[in-house]
């Protein structure tokens, strides 16, 4: 079975404030693309988990075998199969990459062992895995509370919008980004509440009235890339580009016939990187053909 797992934006990202457990309380607007990393699951007598196009483990830190462990143990059987993951998305990124490998491995997993696919076992796994594990399962858009597990879904941007998308110069330890905020802002979470409104209504406020990223300038605190690509950014551009998630990958929306024009203007200013057009989608994973 091949599938194809996605990757995100987070179009708002409001911090409201710390947890008794040690997370954040988050609102933040979801938003998929079609970005995407290739799987594909095969019978074997043992997990196995295999990685190209990327340095990250493939033993139990790998959240692909974490989330084929962790359902079989649920289903009590045993985690056969060979999970061979090729990474486009980039690694610390921001971009969700590695949660839409996990859903799309937990949901996947289901059918080809034959589970069925309970929706509330796959949300309780999911969320156990990461706090944005969950989203991926539907994508499109949503609004993500508690720790970003909690989804609300919404209507995506419409077309034509695309959204630019600068690959990191270095991947960024989320956990490191929250433990960099200094503080909250008042009323946290206003913005992503009228964002969500717009976004039901159909009509999309300007971006200058929801682009944030409470994280941004702690990301830029514990990387040096992060703040020499912000300076940069906003020195060369006057375009309003945000931090996705705790970074290091940076995004813009635009309409899609600005699109092309933004991703040559960055493309020239960071040729050792990838610049994406990337467009808004329904889905967090699917099925392809194998
Ligand atoms: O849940 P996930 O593994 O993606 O989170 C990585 C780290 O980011 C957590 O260990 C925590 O330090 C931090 N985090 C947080 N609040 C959130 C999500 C993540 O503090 N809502």
């Amino acid at each position: 079975m091949r599938i194809e797992t996605g990757a995100k934006v987070n179009l708002t990202l409001e911090v409201l404030r710390r947890r008794p457990d040690g997370y954040h309380e988050l609102a933040t607007v979801f938003q998929a693309i079609d970005l995407a990393d290739r799987i594909e699951l095969t019978s074997a007598d043992s997990l196995e988990v295999t990685v190209h196009g990327a340095d990250v483990p493939t033993d139990d830190r790998n959240l692909c075998h974490r989330a084929a462990t962790a359902l079989a143990a649920e289903a009590g059987i045993r985690p056969e199969v060979r999970i061979a993951i090729s990474k486009r998305v980039p690694v610390g990124a921001g971009l969700g990459g590695g949660s839409a490998n996990a859903a799309g491995t937990l949901a996947a997993l289901c059918r080809f062992w034959g589970l069925g696919d309970d929706p509330e076992r796959l949300h309780r796994l999911a969320a156990g895995l990461g706090s944005d594990v969950a989203f991926f399962l539907h994508g499109g858009a949503a609004v993500g509370l508690g720790r970003g597990e909690r989804l609300e879904p919404l209507p995506g941007l419409p077309e034509p919008s695309r959204l630019v998308i600068l690959s990191p110069g270095e991947g960024v330890a989320t956990g490191r980004v929250y433990g960099a905020l200094d503080g909250f802002r008042a009323g946290a979470g206003q913005v992503t509440e009228r964002l969500a409104a717009g976004l039901r209504a159909g009509v999309v406020p300007p971006i200058g009235e929801w682009l944030v990223n409470d994280l941004e300038l702690p990301a830029a605190r514990v990387s040096a890339v992060v703040r020499e690509d912000r300076e940069r950014l906003a020195a060369l551009l006057h375009t309003p580009f945000r931090l996705s998630g705790s970074g290091g990958a940076w995004f813009v929306p635009v309409p899609a016939a600005d699109a092309e024009g933004v991703r040559a203007s960055l493309a020239g200013v960071w040729p050792e990187r990838s610049v994406w057009v990337a467009r808004p989608v329904s889905h967090g994973w699917r099925e392809v053909p194998a």
